[in-house]
């Protein structure tokens, strides 16, 4: 068959990102233009800041993304786009770069869903990874279990209830004073403490054995930081951070481990920023190793967001004839599965 090269662009939240993945498995360039710095001066993630930011930069991530793959747009297959779910404003700049792209160049344009985007990130490099398996996809804005049965085919076996796994870490992160974003700020404080020092809940949701709660946790950890206060008791920071992550990582492994054993998954895959979590990783291999199953996981870089696993996911939509119209638009709550 012959080589199929994608130019994939993402901007669903706070990267502007641009990158180049030929067969959904090599990539070629993957460049990524954080707007950390600028969102940290606020806390979070500022909406309106976010989409002048990428504005900004896009058109020179692009050219750089296929400067650095060495390719003209001309030699592109198709132009790949996350289109949802994510910040609208977000999201636009880059559904409107990319029609632009492709309709300029006489292009198919592929419109992307950002959480298959990161299921597909294992693919870059697993070559061998192929479905069906079982992933928990865990970022700043999701936390799913996800029943991932061929390619572009999925069946979504339990979601949060409320705040997302990475969500909880950087509330929690801020409660302690360290500042956004919190995840690999907790992972690295963590590991100077005692996971089993400060007993904190595990949601469990009655009749939705899949889905999830963080909320609880937050608040718990939230009134322990009161309550410490107000007695005058020092907190040990790092004490805390592990308490909290064991907890987030105990409930995500215990689900998923009930999961490959009713769904008997082979193969079990992570994705999504939290998926770089070195607690996490730790737990989830040895469960799959208890269970006698595969275990896979992005690179840190392929797991927070990029555009190479846009590209990722494209190409096998490219393989279905799955092309967008030029009337293709940002869909900010666009679920997993829907067209
Ligand atoms: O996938 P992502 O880049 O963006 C979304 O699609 O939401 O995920 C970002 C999230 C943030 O909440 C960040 O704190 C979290 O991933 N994160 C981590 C780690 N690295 C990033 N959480 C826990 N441990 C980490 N090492
Ligand atoms: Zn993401």
């Amino acid at each position: 068959m012959e080589d199929v090269t994608i130019l994939a662009i993402e901007s669903s939240c706070d990267e502007t990102a641009a990158a180049v993945v030929r067969n959904g498995r090599t990539v070629l360039s993957n460049i990524i233009s954080s707007q950390i710095d600028l969102h940290t001066l606020y806390g979070g993630v500022v909406p309106e800041l976010a989409s002048r930011k990428h504005m900004e930069q896009i058109n020179q991530v692009v050219e750089q993304a296929l400067a650095e793959a060495n390719i003209e747009l001309n030699d592109i297959d198709a132009v790949a786009v996350t289109y949802g779910p994510g910040l609208v404003g977000a999201l636009l700049v880059g559904v409107a770069h990319a029609k632009a792209l492709a309709f300029a160049a006489h292009k198919p344009l592929i419109g992307v869903h950002h959480i298959e985007g990161h299921i597909c990130a294992n693919f870059i490099e697993n070559q061998g990874l192929e479905p069906p398996f079982g992933c928990l996809v865990v970022s700043g804005g999701h936390t799913h279990l996800v029943n991932v049965k061929d390619y572009g085919s999925y069946e979504i076996l339990g979601r949060t209830r409320d705040d997302a796994a990475g969500e909880a870490f950087d509330k929690v992160a801020r409660a302690i004073g360290l500042g956004y974003p919190g995840g690999p700020k907790i992972d690295r404080l963590a590991k100077e403490g005692n996971p089993h020092a400060v007993e904190l809940p595990r949601a469990k949701i009655d009749g939705a054995r899949y889905d999830f709660s963080f909320s609880g946790l937050k608040s718990a950890v939230l009134n322990y930081i009161n309550h410490c206060e107000m007695k005058n008791i020092e907190i040990n920071r790092a004490d805390l951070a592990a308490s909290f992550q064991n907890a987030v990582v105990d409930v995500l492994v215990t689900h998923a481990a009930e999961a490959v054993r009713e769904y008997k998954f082979g193969k079990f895959a992570i994705a999504g920023g939290v998926a770089s979590n070195s607690a996490l990783r730790s737990a989830m291999a040895e469960a799959c190793a208890d269970s006698g199953i595969e275990f896979f996981h992005p690179s840190p870089v392929f797991c927070t967001d990029n555009a190479a696993m846009i590209g990722a996911a494209a190409y096998y939509e490219y393989l279905a004839g799955n092309f967008a119209g030029w009337d293709l638009n940002a869909v900010p709550n666009l679920r997993l599965g829907e067209r």
